[in-house]
C-alpha cells in the first residue's frame, strides 16, 4: 500500500506513520526464510483495548475460583462459579458449546493433562493438584488462562511440580522478547523442565487468541531456541505448556472424549498466560 494512504490496521494514521516499518521488517525476515505471522494475527490497537477487556474477566473468573475453592466441593460446584461469574459480567464462557465441550471451564486434577469436565461426582480432596483453564467470551472478544490450586497439604512431589509448572511459565515469558522467536519461549520452558527430570506435552500446545478461541500459530514447548516464529508487535497467544512428571505421552479419555490422562499415570501440572509482545517488550493480559 502506498506510504500516505491510511493504514490497513484501522488508525487512521497514515500508513509510514504506523505499520509501514513493521510491514518491511517481516517482508525482510521472510526473504531470509524465517516464518512470520501474517497480517491477521497482528492485533490492531482497537482490537487489542476489546481484548484487553475480555482478559481482565478472564483474569477475574480465575480470582473468583482463588477465593472459593476448597476441599470437598465438587468440579462441577467450579462450573457454577465461573458460568455464573462470567455471565453475571456480560461475558460468555467461551469452553461452553466449543467442540461439544459440555461446561463451562476445564478442570484437570493430578494425573488429567487438561480438558477435564466438570461433574458433580468429583470431588476435590486433601492432597489433590488441580488446574482451572478459563476462557471467556467478552463482546465477541476472546482470552485464555489457567492456573494450579493446591487443595490442603501437598506431598512434597505434588509441591515440586506446582512449582516447576510457574517457574516453566515465568522463565517462557522471560525468554519473549518481539522480534525473538515462539522457540526461544520452548526452548526455556522445556529446559527447565527436563533439568527437574521432568516433560512437556509434545502435541498439544498453545495457540494464537483474540478475535477467535484458538487461532494460528500453534505454540509448541519443545521446539528450539531461534526457530519457529518470529514474535511481532501486536500478536497475541498463550504460553500453556503442560509439565508431566513421567514422560509426555497421553490418552485420551474414550467414555468423554476430552479429558487428557497422562499415559504413566504421573502427575501433571499446567499453567497458562495469555500475552500480548508490544514493541518494546511482552505484556500479561490475563493470567
Ligand atoms: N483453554 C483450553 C485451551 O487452551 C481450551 C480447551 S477447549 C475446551 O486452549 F472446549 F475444552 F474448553
Ligand atoms: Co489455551
Amino acid at each position: 500500500m502506498d506510504r500516505n494512504e491510511a493504514c490497513w490496521c484501522g488508525s487512521g494514521k497514515k500508513y509510514k506513520k504506523c505499520h509501514m516499518a513493521t510491514d518491511e521488517k517481516i517482508a525482510l525476515l521472510a526473504e531470509q526464510g524465517e516464518i512470520v505471522p501474517t497480517r491477521d494475527m497482528l492485533k490492531t490497537e482497537e482490537q487489542i483495548q476489546k481484548i484487553r477487556k475480555s482478559a481482565d474477566l478472564n483474569t477475574a473468573v480465575l480470582d473468583h475460583v482463588a477465593a472459593h475453592i476448597h476441599a470437598g466441593m465438587s468440579t462441577a460446584a467450579i462450573d457454577k462459579l465461573v458460568y455464573d461469574y462470567t455471565t453475571e459480567h456480560g461475558g460468555i464462557p467461551a469452553p461452553l458449546g466449543y467442540e461439544g465441550f459440555p461446561c463451562s471451564v476445564c478442570t484437570s486434577i493430578n494425573n488429567e493433562i487438561c480438558h477435564g469436565i466438570p461433574d458433580e461426582g468429583i470431588i476435590l480432596e486433601e492432597g489433590d493438584i488441580i488446574n482451572v483453564d478459563v476462557s471467556t467470551i467478552l463482546n465477541g472478544y476472546f482470552s485464555d488462562a489457567s492456573r494450579m490450586f493446591s487443595i490442603g497439604k501437598l506431598s512434597e512431589r505434588a509441591e515440586r511440580i506446582l512449582r516447576v509448572a510457574h517457574e516453566c511459565v515465568e522463565l517462557g515469558l522471560a525468554a519473549a522478547k518481539p522480534w525473538g522467536h515462539l522457540g526461544d519461549i520452548a526452548d526455556a520452558i522445556n529446559s527447565h523442565a527436563q533439568s527437574h527430570g521432568y516433560s512437556i506435552v509434545e502435541d498439544i500446545g498453545g495457540h494464537g487468541i483474540g478475535l477467535e478461541f484458538h487461532e494460528e500459530p500453534f505454540v509448541s514447548y519443545v521446539t528450539q531456541k531461534g526457530t519457529e516464529m518470529v514474535l511481532v508487535p501486536g500478536m497475541v497467544f498463550t504460553i500453556e505448556p503442560m509439565v508431566n512428571e513421567g514422560g509426555p505421552d497421553f490418552f485420551v479419555d474414550e467414555e468423554n472424549d476430552w479429558t487428557v490422562y497422562t499415559e504413566d499415570d504421573g502427575l501433571s501440572a499446567q499453567v497458562e498466560y495469555m500475552v500480548l509482545v508490544t514493541e518494546d517488550g511482552v505484556e500479561v493480559l490475563s493470567k
